[in-house]
């Protein structure tokens, strides 16, 4: 005797029926970058279809976003200038600063997060503050905690280092406690590898290392134990979310932070593995729509409940497409 599996398969509604992940346009994040001047909206050239805005022009995407029902974006800004401490990243009038302020004038509902880190900022193209041609956790995670702390003076929802130094989840904490801003929530970017997968991100926010690389602070590819004390470290010190970076290949690491862990889990569906599908499809290799959705609904079975990802504007109007 053998079990008819098949019978659950028959049609489309038993199908439905039986699903067990279903992907929701409140799972998705979209991934925003904002540059210095005025009246630009220029397609950026490794990431199709996605644009670098400035601030006077970030009302069409604040319409884009709302058509499609993307309720969350996470910023990026490419600065005006770089010095050797980042100078730019913690100013009043910094881009993120104020771009924060626009798009809560635009749509006080819209859900900012903002990246925080050195890298688009500092003239080396590193994560933190150098000495020695090393960047110096200690004396970088001071910074990050005031980047962290302008931002949310500005407006910002929730904040996300990416850094990778230690401690600056702690540092940050308690520099948004001290100010006032208690309900600033924080997404750790807490297994963040040392990945080639963020190639095209690095073209897009001018953000790569002007010498070296970055595995003397992000995660060796190959260790997955030490991504759980990364996550356990950064709940400790006060990690409201917790995120995996990149996702595609690092499910078994959503998996286990999942299952280890009761805290919301993020991934982040990055640079590279957008590329690559997009040039495949373009190539006409495969079918974008088809490979997006199961791409994304196999990151949130995988135990990912937030996504940031380029194609959260296609995937939200794809299911608004499908309920309709
Ligand atoms: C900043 C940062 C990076 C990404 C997000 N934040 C680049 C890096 O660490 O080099 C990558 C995102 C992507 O590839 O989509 N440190």
């Amino acid at each position: 005797m053998f079990t008819r599996h098949r019978r659950l398969r028959k049609n489309q509604v038993v199908r439905d029926m039986v699903r067990e992940t279903v992907l929701n346009k409140q799972d998705f994040i979209y991934p925003l970058f904002v540059v210095e001047g005025e009246n630009i909206k220029k397609e950026i050239p490794s990431l199709e279809n996605n644009y670098h805005y400035s601030v006077d022009r970030l009302h069409e995407i604040v319409e884009e976003l709302k058509e499609a029902g993307v309720k969350a974006v996470i910023l990026f800004g490419i600065p005006g200038y770089k010095d050797e401490v980042g100078t730019s990243a913690f100013e009043e009038n910094g881009i993120i600063q104020k771009a924060i302020r626009k798009l809560k004038e635009l749509n006080p509902e819209l859900f900012i997060i903002t990246d925080v880190c050195m890298c688009e900022y500092t003239s080396h193209g590193h994560c933190g503050i150098l000495h020695d041609h090393e960047v110096d956790n200690d004396e970088t995670i001071k910074y990050i905690a005031k980047i962290a702390l302008s931002h949310a003076r500005a407006g910002a929802d929730m904040v996300a280092p990416s850094d990778m130094m230690d401690g600056r989840v702690e540092a940050i904490r308690n520099s948004l406690d001290k100010n006032g801003f208690k309900n600033v929530s924080i997404m750790a970017y807490s297994a963040k590898y040392c990945s080639a997968f963020y190639g095209p991100f690095r073209e897009a926010a001018d953000s790569s290392p002007k010498f070296g690389n970055r595995k003397g602070y992000q995660m060796d590819p190959a260790n997955i134990r030490e991504a759980m004390l990364e996550i356990e470290d950064d709940i400790k010190e006060g990690a409201d979310v917790i995120m995996v970076k990149p996702a595609l290949p690092y499910l078994d690491v959503i998996r286990w932070a999942r299952d280890r862990f009761d805290l919301p889990v993020a991934a982040y569906n990055v640079s590279g593995e957008f590329a690559m599908v997009k040039a495949a499809s373009k190539a006409g290799l495969i079918d974008e729509k088809a490979i997006v959705k199961e791409m994304l609904t196999c990151i949130k079975r995988a135990g990912a409940g937030m996504i940031i990802t380029y194609y959260a504007m296609d995937i939200c109007r794809w299911i608004k497409e499908e309920n309709n």
